[in-house]
């Protein structure tokens, strides 16, 4: 007999991650794999010669427990002069194993049982069941095809005494949306005046498209003294593998941050840390990512414009947004295992991505992808 008999989960919804069952579709049929979130191409060679540097320079125990300090700096450095705001690299940024642990930490360190979080749907999927796991109660404001912008006045008749929290993203994944300067005033004068704590996911800041400015909370004081600010290196250097993010938040909230922290990763893997320390003195290398994925973002439009789907608008991110109304009327999640078993090209359905899995026949392509990757895919889509 097993013991315990019975295990009453804390996430009984929860199953595998659509990701990881796309991903693994893709491979069984030899798809091309156009689902998952990442780049098929190599990180900047002067990162891989940094990190072997700092392996064979000894930089191999433990890091402290906040990040390794010179690239707090730099990064304070950086956030001056993008956001013009001074952060403190000692008690306002610390280094995390990604940009899921920083939120998953963010939310862990301030949410209590029954506290409740605004959420905008369709959600990065760690968000909710942080939420969970913290006791609290995640409310969805939808966003709605095809042009999922924020409608305020929703979000406001979800505020009350109990909100605790609210999460943004911008860019937005999966809808490469991006949050605008009256986006950002609407957020100011919902929380002015409250205890409403903020968590900002800006992870995809560098990847926004048509000369669009990244409106970061940053920007905004009375919006940064609330927020967790949530990177990640992975999007920005080609790295997800890597899983290397960070969080800046004001010295209160950090406080609270690192104390659940240093009990969940402590410190995180230190050669990462003096690399990406090294490239962030190359700032061409992030100021220029907007425009090389805006060239793969034009080219994956352009090669699947005369295809039966409709292609929807993408501000930012590398997901590029498509209906199949015109193709099929099955459910999204059945259309995408088709098309990745039957046509060779595997995507994600947005429906995962909402509470109740509204479904308007759209799926999520991604375009972190070679060139070549990208013409074969559209060849594919074209016949579909
Ligand atoms: C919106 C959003 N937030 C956070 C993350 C997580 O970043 P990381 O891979 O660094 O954990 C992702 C990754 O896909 C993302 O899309």
């Amino acid at each position: 007999m097993n013991f315990p008999s019975t295990i009453n989960s804390k996430l009984p919804t929860v199953g595998t991650t659509i990701f990881t069952t796309m991903s693994a579709l893709a491979k069984e049929h030899n798809a091309i794999n156009l689902s998952q979130g990442f780049p098929d191409f190599n990180p900047h060679p002067v990162l891989v010669a940094e990190i072997e540097k700092a392996m064979r320079s000894n930089f191999n125990q433990y890091a402290p427990m906040a990040g390794y300090l010179p690239l707090r700096q730099k990064l304070a450095e950086k956030i001056e002069k993008l956001y013009s705001c001074a952060v403190d690299p000692e008690t306002e940024i610390t280094i995390t194993a990604g940009g899921t642990q920083a939120i998953f930490t963010a939310i862990v360190s301030v949410i209590r049982e029954n506290d409740e979080v605004i959420l905008f749907a369709p959600a990065y999927d760690s968000y909710a069941p942080a939420i969970e796991l913290a006791g609290g109660k995640a409310l969805f404001c939808d966003l709605e095809a095809p042009e999922y912008k924020i409608n305020w006045q929703n979000v406001k008749k979800l505020v009350s005494q109990r909100t605790k929290m609210i999460i943004i993203n911008t860019p937005h994944n999966p809808t490469g949306t991006v949050m605008n300067a009256f986006d950002m005033a609407q957020l100011d004068k919902i929380t002015r005046g409250t205890d409403i704590v903020i968590i900002s996911d800006e992870v995809y800041e560098h990847i926004i498209f048509d000369g669009i400015e990244h409106q970061s909370v940053l920007r905004f004081p009375k919006l940064a003294e609330r927020s967790f600010v949530i990177n990640s290196f992975g999007k920005t250097y080609h790295t997800t593998g890597w899983k290397v993010g960070y969080c800046i938040a004001p010295k209160n909230l950090t406080t609270e941050f690192r104390k659940v922290h240093q009990f969940n990763v402590f410190s995180v893997n230190s050669i990462a840390q003096v690399a990406f320390n090294e490239i962030l003195k190359l700032p061409d290398l992030y100021l220029e990512l907007s425009a090389f994925y805006q060239q793969k973002r034009d080219y994956f439009q352009r090669a699947i414009q005369s295809s039966r789907f409709k292609l929807f608008n993408c501000e930012g991110t590398y997901f590029q947004l498509a209906s199949y109304h015109k193709i099929s009327d099955e459910r999204d999640l059945e259309f995408v295992k088709r098309m990745t078993r039957d046509m060779g090209v595997a995507a994600i359905p947005i429906s995962v991505f909402y509470r109740n899995n509204t479904d308007n026949s759209v799926i999520r392509f991604c375009f972190a992808k070679e060139e070549e990757t990208l013409k074969r895919a559209a060849e594919l889509i074209c016949k579909i």
